[in-house]
């Protein structure tokens, strides 16, 4: 399956990779990834494996692999092969890497397959700042092999699901409906699914390449996600899995969403192993103070396609906050 966008092009198939290898280029993967595919990697010379984790986004690493780039004459392209956080130090590298060359992303997590392998965004972190250093460079190609997934620990396969989730309830693709069947990796219709997720990612950062406006709408349930994704040992996918829906309810409690798609949203999240619960010892004060200082602005809501940007007050979110978290105990 194929899709062109004015972007990027998106090929989803299994067996894309397995069957007809990396293409050509210097490529850039982790430990993990690496070590489940010596055989199509061995006779690949120009290579830079970092250690699987966030971690490994940092400048000193990203210091080292033009280290390496600057070794070899000619360097036709650069292949981001991993999860996201390959994909992103890949991407920085081949946005700055003499002006910028050509980049394949080719994704091996769910969560890069749907988000991060698409839309551009890449960066480095600078000790805890997340993504302080980078660019919007976008790949020519993200080529998803679906049978990459085999080998996806469950607990990464969720954090994906979330985002694929979050897309359905923005636009409606796939259909919300979907995610109320659970999703496994090995389902008849996973190769569809997915390219109709990475569809909703390309098709709004085609109207929004820099992230000034419509690309908010992908912060739906990450003003609360992050917030406890900080405060309590939640993965990203847990967190906004809550996030979202929290945030869909204060949405419904000024009257942007119905009831009913809140409800396939929570059958959605729970059919797929997912929280819908406040963590225990939630405080809505901690809560509100992190929003504070939310890097993308302070009580900012993304609660669908047209309120992508929206500001509630401070108090208007203690209330809900306060008096759905005592509901919660
Ligand atoms: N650029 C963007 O738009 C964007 C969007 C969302 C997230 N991100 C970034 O993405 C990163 C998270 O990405 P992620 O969730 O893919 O995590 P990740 O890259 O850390 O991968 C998760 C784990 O799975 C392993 N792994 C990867 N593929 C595997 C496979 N096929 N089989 C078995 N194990 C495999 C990795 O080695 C790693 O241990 C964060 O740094 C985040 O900031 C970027
Ligand atoms: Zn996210």
């Amino acid at each position: 399956m194929i899709l062109k966008s004015k972007l990027s092009i998106i090929e989803v198939e299994r067996g894309l990779i397995r069957n007809e290898g990396i293409p050509l280029g210097f490529i850039i993967t982790d430990r993990n990834v690496f070590e489940r595919n010596k055989e199509s990697l061995k006779n690949r010379k120009e290579m830079f494996v970092i250690e699987p984790g966030e971690k490994s986004k940092s400048i000193e690493i990203y210091m080292q692999i033009l280290k390496k780039l600057s070794e070899i004459d000619f360097v036709e392209r650069i292949i981001a092969f991993g999860g996201g956080v390959v994909g992103d130090i890949a991407g920085f590298v081949a946005s700055t890497y003499k002006r910028g060359i050509e980049l394949i992303q080719i994704p091996t997590t769910l969560l890069a397959m749907v988000d991060s392998g698409i839309g551009g965004k890449n960066g480095i972190d600078i000790g805890l700042k997340k993504n302080y250093v980078g660019t919007i460079y976008q790949p020519k190609k993200i080529l998803i092999d679906s049978s990459f997934l085999d080998s996806l620990p469950e607990k990464e396969f969720s954090n994906g699901l979330a985002e694929m989730i979050k897309h359905s309830y923005i636009m409606n693709k796939p259909k919300l409906e979907r995610f109320c069947k659970k999703v496994n990796k090995n389902d008849k219709d996973i190769n569809e699914i997915i390219l109709k997720s990475a569809e909703v990612k390309i098709k709004i950062t085609e109207k929004d390449t820099k992230d000034n406006g419509l690309r908010k709408a992908l912060n739906f349930g990450h003003t609360i996600g992050h917030a406890i994704e900080l405060l309590h040992n939640l993965s990203h996918g847990e967190a906004i899995s809550i996030g979202m829906v929290k945030e869909a309810m204060l949405a419904n409690k000024i009257g942007l969403v119905k009831q009913d798609k809140i409800d396939s949203l929570i059958k959605s999240f729970e059919v797929n192993g997912l929280p819908i619960s406040w963590p225990k010892g939630a405080s809505a004060e901690k809560i509100i103070e992190i929003m504070k200082y939310d890097k993308k602005g302070a009580f900012l809501f993304a609660f669908d396609i047209k309120n992508h940007n929206k500001f509630i007050n401070e108090k208007t979110v203690r209330d809900f906050l306060k008096e759905d978290i005592d509901l919660n105990d």
